[in-house]
């Protein structure tokens, strides 16, 4: 059974990933299951390019198809940050109730209209013959007044999308799964996979 290891440590991706790759004839597993450690550094400029950076680094390691995904917020009103700087956005360790606050702050005064923002996730496929896939996945949405709700992670207390009128954190995980960016990379993607295994 061909093997796909996707580059994250983290266990809430994966299971989004295990979820949206069900059917797959592929064994998925994380690089912590696949035992490789790798130190890499995210210093490309666009979500493409870092993604593709990770895929690339753990491919090196393994004879499996590898994948990574780069993510983050952009908002408009101020010029698409914080974008791939969103986990570094006032330093790692800050906390998001922080980040969040802080974001709020310069928006200000900021009409909805102009409180447009997406998250926009990249994710790169590297296969052992050397192919390289890179697909884009967004989920649009606004930057509302306050925080609201306690799922998910990161920005998703200020992240508003109109359909639900509510932030993404206040969605369940089936159901922010079923339109968010990193769903919509990954379903993008699954078609490119199913043809190359
Ligand atoms: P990375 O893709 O793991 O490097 O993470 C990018 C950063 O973007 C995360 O640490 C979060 O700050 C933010 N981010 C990406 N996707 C989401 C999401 O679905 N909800 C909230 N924040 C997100």
């Amino acid at each position: 059974m061909a093997k796909i290891i996707f580059a994250t440590g983290n266990e809430h991706k994966m299971t989004e990933i295990r979820e949206i790759l069900a059917g797959l004839k592929a064994e998925i597993l994380s690089m912590k299951d696949a035992g490789i450690t790798a130190d890499i550094v995210e210093d490309g400029s666009t979500f493409e390019e870092n993604a593709v950076i990770k895929a690339k680094a753990v491919a090196k390691e393994v004879d499996a198809i590898v994948l990574a995904d780069d993510s983050g917020l952009e908002i408009d009103y101020l010029n698409k940050e914080p974008g791939v700087y969103s986990a570094r956005y006032m330093g790692e360790d800050t906390s998001y109730e922080i980040k969040n606050q802080a974001l709020l702050d310069r928006l200000k005064g900021v009409p909805k209209e102009k409180r447009t923002a997406r998250f926009v996730c990249a994710i790169a496929a590297v296969f052992p013959h050397g192919e390289v896939i890179v697909k884009r996945g967004t989920i649009e949405g606004y930057i509302g007044d306050k925080p609201a709700g306690k799922n998910g992670f990161g920005y998703d207390p200020i992240f508003y999308v109109e359909e639900f009128q509510c932030s993404t954190a206040e969605l369940t995980m089936e159901q922010k799964n079923a339109l968010s960016h990193r769903g919509n990379a990954l379903r993008a993607m699954k078609g490119d996979l199913e043809k190359r295994i």
